[in-house]
Parts: structure tokens; sequence; C-alpha cells
């Protein structure tokens, strides 16, 4: 595995890789690489002849009083566990070569960006699409693949592709748990014994409305309030929201329907967790 630090050489690389008719795919991380993330990777592999893996800690898309400075960086790690699913390019350019002085050109996706964690997080999918895009312009890729566990980003990112003709495929790739059902998340490393514990309800709840809705349950309100009781009666959990979108237009459904997704996040202690299930594809 080659590993490439600035915007030039990578763009290099990029460069010879499409001379050569190599089909590249992307997959961009922000580090602390888990489960999740190689899973992602793997699922590149198995649709490209080349992946590249980004690794950037992106400071455009953490709010006043987010985590970007305790945010884990270790690139030896995350090259080792890259490498071995099948990472051929690790990217981790460094912040003053993505945000030169006078760089002052933002991404923003409106609509879909305003709800659920941009509601609650403004100004974070701006930073999300900018970066996205710039990776998108210096990796040329065929192909990029995102996890599902971040349900809003995929379907923003989806947009702003189709929107600036950009030629890339979007790949979403489903969500790893743990064997409790936990999402695989950087942040997971941040739950106390009895909030990891606590934690496992998300999915508990979001596995009750797939089950509701098996059993022919359609009214949100109601599966909405259960998931609500069912999380509320962990004693670390607070609710920031549970809503039901569309899973690729993220506009409010009044039924639950194939490709809904039932969103939630919440804090358990002081750490944020995100969550989704779309229905008919779990
Ligand atoms: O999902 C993430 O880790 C980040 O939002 C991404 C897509 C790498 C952009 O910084």
């Amino acid at each position: 595995m080659e590993t490439v630090t600035s915007i030039v050489e990578m763009k290099r690389a990029a460069g010879s890789l499409r001379r050569e008719g190599r089909t590249v795919a992307f997959v961009p991380t922000m580090g602390a690489l888990h489960e999740g993330h190689l899973s992602l990777i793997r699922e590149a592999d198995a649709r490209a002849d080349v992946v590249v893996v980004s690794v950037f800690v992106n400071p455009t898309q953490f709010g006043p009083g987010e985590d970007f400075d305790t945010y884990q960086r270790d690139l030896k790690r995350d090259s080792e566990l890259a490498e071995a699913a099948g990472c051929d390019i690790m990217f981790a350019p460094e912040v003053d070569d993505m945000y030169p002085v006078g760089s002052v050109t933002q991404v923003c996706v409106s609509g879909l960006t305003g709800k659920l964690c941009g509601a609650v997080r403004p100004g974070h999918f701006d930073g999300v699409c900018t970066v996205v895009a710039k990776l998108f312009g210096i990796v040329r890729p065929h192909l990029a693949v995102f996890g599902q566990k971040d349900g809003q980003q995929v379907a923003v990112i989806e947009r702003m592709v189709a929107d600036l003709d950009m030629s890339v495929e979007i790949v979403r790739s489903p969500t790893i748990r743990e064997p409790d059902g936990l999402a695989m998340s950087s942040r997971n490393a941040n739950l106390s014994g009895v909030e990891r514990r606590d934690a496992a309800v998300l999915f508990e709840s979001l596995k009750h409305v797939v089950s509701r809705y098996g059993a022919g349950e359609r009214n949100v309100e109601r599966v909405v309030s259960e998931m609500r009781e069912m999380i509320e009666a962990r004693e670390t959990t607070e609710i920031q929201y549970i809503t039901a979108v569309d899973a690729s237009t993220l506009e409010d459904v009044d039924e639950l329907g194939e490709s809904v997704m039932v969103a939630l996040a919440v804090f358990v202690g002081t750490t944020r967790l995100i969550d989704n299930v779309v229905l008919g594809a779990e």
C-alpha cells in the first residue's frame, strides 16, 4: 500500500490510474477505523481495480464544542487496518493543504441538510459536502462507498453528485453492528460500561419498528412513541430526535412503507450516537 500526503501527488496518481484505464473505488474516512469502515473498504475492493482510502479529520464539519480536538488520530494503526482490508492508496492530507489561506468556497446542499442531524448541527453538512467534493476532485474515483449508518450523509452526497453532475457512482453499504446490535462507530469507545449497555436499546428500538412494520403497523406517531418509551427507560439516554423520512429525499412521510428510513440521534451519557433502519431493506 502506498501512502500519499500531498494533494499534488494524489492528483498525479489519480491521473495515471485513469490513463491506465483502471477503475478506482474511494472510501473517504476521518480515520479511527473500525469494522464498519473495513467493510466499506472490502466492498470497494470487490468493485474496482484500485482502492483509495482517505483519512482526514475534517475541521469544517465540526461545530463549536464538538469533538474535533479529541477525535482519535492514529495513522499507523489506520494504515495497517486499511491495507489488510484491501486499500491500495492511503491519502492522508494536511489541513493546511486542504484548506489553504484564502479558500472560501463551500458546497451547500439545501433542504435535505436542514433536518435530522443538520437541524442540530448547523453547518455540518456544508463541511461534509465541501470536503467530499474536494476529495472527489482530487481522487477522481469511478465510485465511492458510504455507510448506510450515516443515512442522511449518504442521501445528501447522492443529491450533491446528481445536482453537480459529478461522474461518480455512490454505493450505500449496510451498517455493521456489534453482537448486541449497536452500530459500529468511532464514538462507541467513549461510552462507559453502563452507557455501553444502555446504547444497545437504540437498535432494539429500531428492530421493534421493523417487526411492527412486518406485522402491518403503518402509523408513524405510534411507533415513534413506542421507541421513545423504550429508549427513555434507560438511565443514561437522552433522545435528540426520532423521525421517519424517505431514505433518498429525506422528506417526511405520513405512513411507514418501503424505503422509509426511521432514524434517531440519542445522547448516551455525553456521547451522541446515530442509527437508522430502512424499511423493506432490513
Ligand atoms: O463519514 C465521515 O467519516 C465523514 O463525514 C466524511 C465522509 C469522511 C467526510 O469528512
